[in-house]
């Protein structure tokens, strides 16, 4: 058993110790919020935060997580940044198809965690998740709405 910290409840997981914590999160826990974009940490898709930073949980081995805290979109309005971001996707309609957005979300959330006020540049280095329906511009949208 690979105990996990998600959304601040602890999980007992049966799985080999290599699964990425994606399918972890997807097959045994069921928490499908978390997408599966590319599988090889390209797309973003997959992103959750560990310790609050942004990860891309397709190659991220369960057995690395450790005692990190991880946060899942699931749960992400329970985080006062995170419920920013969520409000200001919303009035500004980024999501299209929406696939990518839950990633998109968490790479959000990460990015104001840790630059609160960021400018252009900071966001296009960090939002650097793909989106087959181009909505690059609401997101930057959406997180200078979200930075106040
Ligand atoms: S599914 Fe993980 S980065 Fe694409
Ligand atoms: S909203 Fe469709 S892939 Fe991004």
């Amino acid at each position: 058993m690979i105990p996990l910290t998600i959304n601040g409840t602890t999980h007992d997981v049966d799985v080999e110790p290599d699964t990425p914590l994606l399918f972890v999160l997807r097959d045994t826990l069921g928490m499908t919020g978390t997408k599966y974009g590319c599988g090889i940490a390209q797309c973003g898709a997959c992103t959750v935060l560990v310790d609050g930073e942004a990860m891309r949980s397709c190659q991220f081995p369960v057995d690395a997580v450790g005692t990190s805290q991880i946060t899942t979109i699931e749960a992400i309005e329970e985080d006062a940044v995170g419920a920013r971001v969520v409000e200001a996707w919303v009035a500004v309609e980024a999501p299209q198809c929406g696939y990518c957005q839950s990633g998109q979300v968490m790479a959000a959330t990460a990015l104001l965690k840790s630059v609160p006020q960021p400018s252009d540049e900071d966001i296009a280095d960090a939002m650097t998740n793909l989106c087959r329906c181009g909505t690059y511009n609401m997101i930057a949208d959406a997180i200078r709405q979200a930075a106040g």
